[in-house]
């Protein structure tokens, strides 16, 4: 791992900054926070790593995890990038501690909308749909600990989603079916308000929303991520608003999917073979 601890600048404090924001997650769903950066942010520059090789994050171990964090953000880095955004729920709760203590710069991250959903409930029940990673990590019974008081979370893993958006199946049969089985015991409970706690779910919006119907508040962390990320950065976003993808993936498949997902042509390139090894730890949570 290349040691930026040194010479990575931290929060940009000068009147215009052109270097990109390095973004990544296990797969296409960190494009739900891209979508809103480049909605609040249109000259930001990004560059965005999909780690589709090693997907899905929500089972891998977070030794395993905390690796190809470290893997990708070198890459980012080195692609000159001034600040993180880990768009990933599972990445952020295995590895943005030790992000943060290694590297300089500004580390956004992303964890479930627990205190948004808890302020928003009438019911005072709330359910939040995450990765089995996330659910089980320290850092989500540390924020139940701190917003759950009031409120009946109720944490339901949803394993398969993330695989159906990767295969590019937004409502399909199985989809619908997975959807129904996880999100059904959340409004059996009385749940009037549900969290999409994994960046890949919003392009699943109009599936859920016809499985949980009008009276179901469904809490998108996107555009909240975002204007986060704008506060991290400071006034000035003067690039040209471009965005670079890249993939330890299958680039043809991955730019397919990823210029559907953002309705625009995306183009996506091979992450270098250095930035793809496979971590010699633990591969199972
Ligand atoms: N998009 C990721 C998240 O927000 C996780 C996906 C995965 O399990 O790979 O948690």
């Amino acid at each position: 791992m290349a040691d930026h601890s040194r010479a990575a600048p931290g929060v940009a404090h000068h009147m215009s900054d052109h270097r990109p924001v390095g973004v990544f997650d296990s797969g296409v769903g960190g494009l739900s926070i891209v979508r809103e950066m480049r909605r609040q942010m249109p000259r930001l520059d990004i560059v965005y790593v999909s780690d589709a090789r090693y997907l899905p994050y929500g089972e891998k171990s977070d030794a395993f995890i905390r690796e190809r964090a470290f893997a990708i953000s070198d890459f980012l880095l080195a692609a000159g990038a001034r600040a993180l955004v880990i768009a990933c729920n599972t990445a952020t709760a295995a590895a943005a501690h030790a992000l943060r203590a290694h590297y300089a710069l500004p580390i956004v991250g992303i964890e479930p909308a627990v205190k948004p959903a808890s302020q928003a409930t009438r019911s005072g029940i709330v359910g939040i749909l995450a990765t089995a990673g996330t659910l089980q990590s320290r850092r989500y019974a540390e924020l139940l600990e701190r917003f759950g008081h009031f409120t009946r979370v109720l944490s339901q893993p949803a394993s398969g989603l993330v695989e159906q958006v990767e295969a590019g199946d937004l409502d399909g049969p199985r989809t619908l079916a997975l959807l129904r089985s996880c999100l059904r015991p959340l409004l059996d409970a009385g749940a009037d308000t549900v969290v999409l706690g994994c960046t890949h779910y919003p392009f699943l919006l109009e599936s859920i929303r016809a499985v949980v119907g009008p009276g179901v508040q469904v809490i998108d962390p996107g555009a909240a991520v975002a204007r986060r990320v704008a506060q991290v950065l400071g006034a000035a976003v003067e690039g040209g608003g471009t965005l670079r993808c890249y993939t330890s993936g299958d680039a043809p498949a991955q730019q397919a999917l990823m210029s559907r997902l953002l309705g625009e042509p995306v183009s996506v390139e091979p992450l270098s073979e250095a930035s793809c090894v496979l971590p010699r730890v633990a591969l199972a949570r």
